[in-house]
């Protein structure tokens, strides 16, 4: 699975993506191209932004060298890999976006922004000729889209085969069915004056998961009404 990124400040990968099962994956389950979007500029002062016309704040990407780097970006796949532009227009990024992502076993490229943005041509062009796919990861404004896209890939490569240790894992966890996590516990039984519930001390596996079904309700239902709403209508 080949992940490429474009982006103006290739220093900052593979940073947090070489650590921790992501990191010991990294050259066996998936490979990272970091692409520095200034190559593909045309003049010899390496210029990839310019002034909005309009007029305003800030820069904006050049439709030429954007264009020219996601050609690059795709030359070195031969299916069609996802293609991602990181901006906070995008659709809210979640777990079941996560999912399809990874389902495609092409691969992924993720344009990364900075500035004020990119001129909205090759925007329009990649989205209709390529199915470029526009994500945010919230309601906020970064600085550019290189941590969003790490946020991305960390998440989408959570449901590759092989990645995690233990398969079942991701299947088990919060937001897989709807629901957050259950809270989890270890040793030592007392810590601080306050006991693990007897429940999971019990070794009755069905009381258990019995339990553990009830405090992810409840935890849902508490913390985030919207999620225990979507729930509740998938069930009736
Ligand atoms: N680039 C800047 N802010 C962003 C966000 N919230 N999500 C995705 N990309 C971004």
């Amino acid at each position: 699975m080949l992940v490429t990124i474009l982006t103006l400040f290739p220093e900052i990968f593979p940073g947090a993506l070489s650590h921790s099962l992501l990191g010991k994956a990294l050259g066996r389950l998936w490979d990272l191209k970091v692409v520095n979007i200034r190559d593909f500029a045309t003049d010899k002062h390496r210029t990839v932004d310019d002034t909005p016309y309009g007029g305003g704040a800030g820069m904006v990407m050049k439709p030429d060298v954007v264009n020219n780097a996601l050609k690059y970006a795709l030359s070195g796949y031969s299916g069609m890999p996802e293609i991602i532009h990181m901006t906070p227009h995008g659709k809210i990024f979640n777990h079941s976006i996560a999912k399809q992502i990874s389902a495609n076993s092409a691969g992924m490229i993720f344009l990364c922004g900075r500035y004020e943005g990119i001129d909205q041509r090759v925007i329009d062009y990649w989205k209709l000729n390529y199915n470029m796919r526009e994500i945010s990861i919230g309601d906020y404004v970064l600085f550019g889209g290189e941590i969003p896209a790490m946020v991305v890939i960390e998440a989408s490569l959570r449901f590759s085969k092989g990645v995690m240790h233990n398969e079942n894992s991701v299947e088990d966890e919060s937001f897989a069915n709807g629901l957050l996590e259950y809270p989890q516990y270890t040793r030592p039984a007392s810590w601080n004056n306050m006991a693990v519930p007897d429940v999971l001390l019990s070794g009755n596996h069905e009381d258990i998961s019995t339990w553990r079904t009830f405090r992810s309700e409840q935890i849902t239902q508490s913390v985030r009404p919207d999620l225990w709403e979507t729930y509740q209508k998938s069930r009736t």
